[in-house]
């Protein structure tokens, strides 16, 4: 997340774009992408990969940030992309997305999902369960097609913010487990199935990560489950993806370290892991979300009505709220904002940013340094890119916001406002 851009109007600034004038233009509750910052994003990821002349495959975690014009960007950039879910799928056929390049991941794929994945011949499933081997046994026969197949484990790795555990048996709903044996069961059927090409594992040990730990424990695990299957099955995978997680800085409490770092202690821990049980180097692949669209994005609101109660928090309430970004209700997740039309005003007062939602757990940021504000000041919140959007909702049959992108001073329309004819329209009279 780089240095706020402020002009000489004091206004923040996004790639070049004044944010009260992409307010004039377009209206609020806005979502902002700055299109250089998810472009850097990508390169750091790919640039650490190039430095250590391994294979390799950056693919966006579409679920943060899922449109036709993102995976557009995505595939500019020449990154691969997961979705997990017939919907994502249909958003990148429509984008002209390479589907290739695109993994299919969820524990529960309907047959209508993966027969609609097998007949795009998209480039890998990743397989999560016994029952999915079957179903897309089924498709792949109906449809006289084969398929390149991931597994995905439960490595028994699992980590959370600011700490991991290594519990040997993790209780997850995805993957297969391998201290029971389930990974290697799976192994087997796949590789007797003539019509899927078994390419690799996988694993994903949770999000919002700031560290490096968890991800190097579960490399070496997977580096070390291949030997054992080397050993048993004469078997190596191609690609190792070790999923998503890199953390993010929302706050000035946050503190993660660089994409680079994340990679390259992945890299070294399955080179030095696979050199010490002569494997061959598999592709390693990576599935960020959060960190490409994350720090990339802003909502920016119009603030309206204030209540002060004497000795409380002012709430200062914006025309947006958990509609628009449930995170703060949903987990506790902590924002900053700043007031986009006095951006080099000093701070006056701590408030609290409420949201217009009926519900009092609707609350954006509990505490918020501020200059004085009126009604009619633009609330720019930051890093809100990743899962806000995503996540949106029409609740109180609020429309959800249109979504601009922004590169070099240019704003495009990438996701129209929704009107409150589209939130009817597919209602039917009742009388
Ligand atoms: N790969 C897999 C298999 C995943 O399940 C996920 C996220 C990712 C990659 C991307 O993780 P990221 O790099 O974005 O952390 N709604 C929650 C986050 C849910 C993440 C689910 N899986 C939030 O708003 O914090």
């Amino acid at each position: 997340q780089g240095e706020q851009q402020v002009n000489e109007q004091g206004h923040l600034v996004i790639d070049g774009a004044d944010t009260v004038a992409l307010v004039k233009k377009y209206q609020t509750p806005l979502v902002v992408y700055d299109v250089t910052a998810i472009r850097q994003q990508i390169r750091r990821f790919k640039k650490v990969f190039e430095a250590n002349h391994v294979k390799y495959a950056v693919s966006y975690a579409s679920k943060a940030f899922a449109t036709i014009a993102m995976f557009q960007l995505v595939n500019q950039e020449g990154a691969h992309i997961d979705v997990v879910s017939g919907g994502e799928l249909y958003t990148a056929i429509k984008a002209g997305f390479p589907l290739e390049k695109v993994s299919f991941h969820g524990n529960n794929k309907s047959l209508a999902e993966l027969e609609m994945a097998v007949s795009h011949h998209i480039g890998v499933i990743v397989v999560d369960n016994f029952h999915e081997i079957a179903l897309l046994n089924q498709v792949l026969e109906a449809q006289d097609e084969t398929i390149n197949v991931l597994l995905r484990l439960t490595p028994g790795v699992s980590a959370h913010t600011h700490e991991y555990d290594q519990t040997g048996q993790e209780d997850s709903k995805f993957g297969f487990d391998i201290r029971s044996g389930q990974a290697e069961q799976a192994l087997q059927m796949v590789l007797q199935n003539p019509r899927m090409h078994m390419q690799g594992i996988h694993a994903h040990i949770g999000s919002q990560i700031f560290e490096v730990e968890g991800f190097v424990l579960a490399a070496e695990k997977l580096v070390d489950l291949a030997a054992d299957w080397q050993q048993k099955f004469h078997y190596e995978p191609e690609v190792l993806n070790v999923g998503g997680g890199f953390g993010i800085k929302y706050t000035e409490a946050d503190d993660p370290i660089a994409p680079e770092a994340f990679v390259d202690a992945i890299v070294k821990a399955v080179q030095t892991r696979t050199a010490e049980h002569q494997l061959k180097m598999p592709a390693i692949w990576i599935e960020p979300g959060r960190s490409i669209v994350g720090p990339a994005g802003y909502n920016l609101y119009t603030i309206g009505s204030r209540k002060d109660v004497p000795g409380l928090r002012p709430y200062v309430t914006v025309d947006g709220g958990m509609g628009d970004n449930i995170r703060p209700a949903l987990y506790q997740a902590e924002y900053e904002a700043i007031l986009a039309n006095k951006a080099t005003e000093q701070p006056q007062e701590t408030v609290r940013i409420a949201g217009k939602y009926c519900e009092s757990g609707d609350i954006l940021i509990q505490k918020q340094a501020l200059p004085q504000s009126q009604p009619g000041d633009i609330l720019a919140m930051k890093a809100t890119g990743a899962y806000g959007y995503a996540m949106a909702s029409n609740y109180n049959r609020n429309p959800r916001p249109a979504v601009v992108f922004v590169e070099q001073g240019n704003a495009k329309l990438v996701v129209q406002r929704e009107s409150y004819e589209d939130l009817v329209h597919l209602d039917r009279s009742f009388v």
